[in-house]
């Protein structure tokens, strides 16, 4: 059953009827740009053809009814709860309803209403985005449910309003310290083409990729090894920037740049330094390959990915045993380029590779995954795909 079916299925068990509406969102792939949102820097993701679909329908008693196909008991709060809920009480509910429920908190303050002005739902999620897996599927669920309620609510917020939600949603209402942008990429997707963001002005470009006329083909290789941003890891590596930025006496680690290096590494440790270099020089190589794309078309971005690749390892150290395998492994088959995607500690790598060489590459990594002791990674190919929208 697909997903947008397996969501219709699931709205009718809950209420007995049929939903009165049906919106979908995308999770994404991020060609380049790791760890730099929320530095205020650059990032060049693309939305994925795997989607996240929301059936809705109204009620008229002023609650919020969740269910989804991640846990089969549904959740049911009243609107005029969600207040008490989000932060201080996120923990009394299931963490997957955190995230719809966490936008409709975050949608109301948006939108300045309350829970007054505006009428009950019932929301069933379904979702073909893998989960864990580096692409986004909580942008999904946040875009997906966004959409809906700012269309049965009538909030006439725009896109970057809904994204902007997302991320108050994923910090505050899940506790997951991220930036904006799998959320911006989810609400802002384009077929064939990537959004180059600057995560401090919100301000988009379509960039096309051309990847299917050059006879390229973007794999993703999830490595099933899970990861969850609400712990650990991330918040560390966010925190090490705060300190580079703060002992360079800059607002964020955007307005470095590659030159002010040096003087990074005389006022901070060790590892502070290389958290800074990492974020300050892959700024530098999202610029660069949007420049490459326009200039020279995709084959001439590998090096970039792969630099991407070596500064996530090396100096962020977010990397994990199987990611460095995945892109080693793809590369040495003939990619053009490879990189993992994402917030690391887990998740998925990407490799750029001739559609000829697909099932080549494919079959290196396994065999290499194998040798290597590690559980057989799963790998499909995605297409750069649209965002958010109303299905039906
Ligand atoms: C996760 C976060 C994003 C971003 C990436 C790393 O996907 O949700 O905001 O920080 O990690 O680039």
């Amino acid at each position: 059953m697909d997903a947008a079916t397996a969501a219709r299925t699931l709205f009718f068990e809950l209420t007995g009827h049929s939903p009165e509406g049906h919106w979908s969102a995308p999770g994404r792939v991020n060609l380049i740009g790791e760890h730099t949102d929320y530095n205020d820097g650059f990032v060049l993701p693309f939305a994925i053809e795997h989607r996240t679909h929301a059936q809705v329908g109204r009620r008229d008693d002023g609650r919020i009814r969740v269910v989804s196909t991640f846990d089969p008991i549904p959740v049911e709060v009243a609107l005029d709860e969600l207040d008490a809920l989000f932060p201080a009480g996120r923990a009394s509910v299931p963490e997957w309803s955190t995230y719809p429920l966490g936008i409709a908190w975050a949608l109301l303050a948006a939108s300045g209403r309350t829970a007054a002005d505006v009428t009950g739902v019932d929301i069933a999620i379904a979702s073909d985005v893998p989960v864990g897996a580096g692409l986004s599927s909580s942008a999904a669920i946040e875009g997906a449910t966004a959409s809906a309620l700012n269309d049965v609510w009538e909030l006439g917020l725009d896109r970057v309003a809904l994204a902007k939600a997302g991320r108050v949603a994923e910090n505050e209402a899940v506790g997951a310290p991220t930036g904006v942008m799998d959320q911006m990429a989810s609400m802002l997707g384009e077929t064939d083409a990537a959004i180059f963001l600057d995560c401090r002005s919100l301000d988009t470009t379509v960039v096309p990729l051309g990847f299917a006329e050059a006879g390229l083909e973007v794999l993703v290789i999830d490595t099933g090894v899970k990861h969850a941003h609400s712990t650990g890891g991330y918040g560390e590596r966010r925190a090490a920037c705060e300190r580079g930025a703060a002992a360079m006496g800059v607002p964020a680690l955007r307005d470095l740049q590659v030159d002010d290096l040096p003087e990074v590494q005389a006022k901070t440790d060790d590892v502070t330094f290389r958290r800074v270099r990492h974020v300050v020089t892959e700024d530098q190589r999202v610029l660069d390959t949007v420049r490459t794309l326009r200039e020279q078309g995709p084959r001439a971005i590998g090096e970039l990915l792969l630099a991407s690749h070596a500064s996530m390892r090396d100096d962020f150290e977010i990397s994990i045993p199987e990611l460095d395998t995945a892109v080693d492994a793809a590369v040495s088959a003939g990619a053009v380029g490879a990189r993992m995607t994402g917030g690391g500690f887990g998740g998925a790598a990407i490799a750029l590779v001739d559609r000829d060489r697909r099932v080549e590459v494919s079959l290196a990594v396994e065999r290499a995954f194998a040798d290597a002791g590690f559980a057989a990674p799963h790998i499909f190919t995605v297409v750069p795909s649209a965002g958010a929208r109303r299905d039906g």
